[in-house]
């Protein structure tokens, strides 16, 4: 059976992507991951023991790390391995290029010097900056980032279609919109409400909280990305979205109802700088080519996913019992 070599699966989208692959699918596959603040391999503990799972702590930075993976079989890779979060990214940018854009590169020269099927490069509809009241990102909207994070992913984007272009290296790009479910780091919107409002902690909404986000569920999202590695037309962006637009304050009311706590958690804080105001998604062309669409209703996916992080506190509470204790103190005491 083919393999899958997973970059950055210790994260969020990864880990559930390899959770995807293990059950759904008879690919055997290959993590490597640096385990950054933002990678946890006890997101893959149900998996580790099976025979068809390998990991491999590297870093796609590193020469070392590449050369290890030049010596390893694999037909696909699929490279989720990135710096994500855009408050990082503006507080200190530097390793958002080096791994957003030079690990990108280094993944493309392995891809071409082991003739794989398919390199498959998770972006983001970020890259497309934003949106006012009208419109959507389709595949052909400009590339228009404001923050360092955006700016870093659609610069890989670039890389990766040149190497098609180039040296015909059989590439996709998927750019979604915003992902929820297991396994997010709890510096992300949703996690962090939930995580705040369970311990009674005041819940920061940046600016107005009318900035509006696409929600997609992580499942519906890893389901796209495996049609887009097997049957995406080679040097094409697929976008994913949710269609579930909603307003933050929208949605850090509906977590806290949801929870039972009271609205009077919320805090306005200093907004986000270059803060993008809205994206939304148009996915037409993954449906009419691939037959894909997102399946999640956003009122259950919400309510399931509150559900996973209130019956897995041990592991939110590890999270924020460590090294991100110090970070989410100076983000916010700021504020
Ligand atoms: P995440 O921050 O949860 O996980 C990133 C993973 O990459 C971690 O396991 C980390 O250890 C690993 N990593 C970081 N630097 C590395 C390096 N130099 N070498 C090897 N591994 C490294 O991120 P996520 O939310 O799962 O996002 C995964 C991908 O999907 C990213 O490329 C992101 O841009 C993209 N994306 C995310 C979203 C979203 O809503 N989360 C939406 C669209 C696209
Ligand atoms: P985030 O989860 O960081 O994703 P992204 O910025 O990549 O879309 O943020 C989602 C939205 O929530 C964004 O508009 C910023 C806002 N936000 C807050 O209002 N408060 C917070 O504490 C965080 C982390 C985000």
């Amino acid at each position: 059976m083919d393999t899958v070599l997973v970059t950055g699966g210790a994260g969020f989208i990864g880990s559930n992507f390899i959770h995807f692959l293990i059950s759904s699918s008879s690919y055997n596959v290959i993590n490597l991951d640096a385990l950054t603040y933002a990678g946890n391999i006890k997101n893959l503990s149900s998996v580790e023991k099976d025979s068809r799972y390998r990991f491999i702590k590297g870093d796609i930075t590193s020469p070392e790390a590449i050369r290890q993976l030049v010596d390893l079989d694999f037909d696909y890779l699929v490279n989720f391995a990135a710096e994500t979060h855009v408050d990082r990214s503006i507080l200190a940018p530097d390793r958002f290029i080096l791994t957003n854009i030079l690990g990108t590169q280094n993944l493309l020269n392995l891809s071409l010097q082991k003739q794989i099927r398919k390199y498959i490069q998770i972006s983001t509809d970020e890259v497309y900056g934003s949106l006012g009241r009208e419109g959507f990102f389709s595949e052909n909207s400009p590339l228009d980032p404001t923050s360092p994070y955006s700016a870093s992913k659609a610069s890989a984007d670039l890389i990766v279609l040149a190497y098609f272009k180039t040296f015909d290296l059989p590439v996709n790009i998927t750019r979604c919109s915003n992902n929820y479910g297991p396994y997010q780091f709890p510096e992300k919107l949703i996690p962090l409400m939930i995580n705040n409002a369970v311990k009674n902690k005041p819940l920061p909404v940046y600016g107005d909280g009318s900035n509006i986000r696409d929600w997609i569920h992580v499942d519906d999202h890893c389901r796209g990305i495996l049609q887009v590695m097997e049957k995406g037309r080679s040097g094409d962006i697929y976008n994913m979205g949710g269609n579930s637009e909603k307003q933050n304050l929208e949605l850090v009311k509906t977590i806290l109802e949801i929870l039972g706590k009271p609205e009077s958690l919320i805090r306005f804080v200093t907004d986000r700088k270059a803060h993008d105001w809205r994206y939304a998604v148009d996915y037409s062309k993954i449906r009419q080519e691939l037959r894909w669409a997102p399946q999640v209703k956003f009122t259950d996916g919400i309510r399931d996913t509150i559900a996973w992080y209130l019956n897995n506190q041990d592991w939110l509470e590890e999270i924020v019992s460590g090294e991100y204790q110090h970070y989410y103190e100076k983000m916010y005491s700021t504020r």
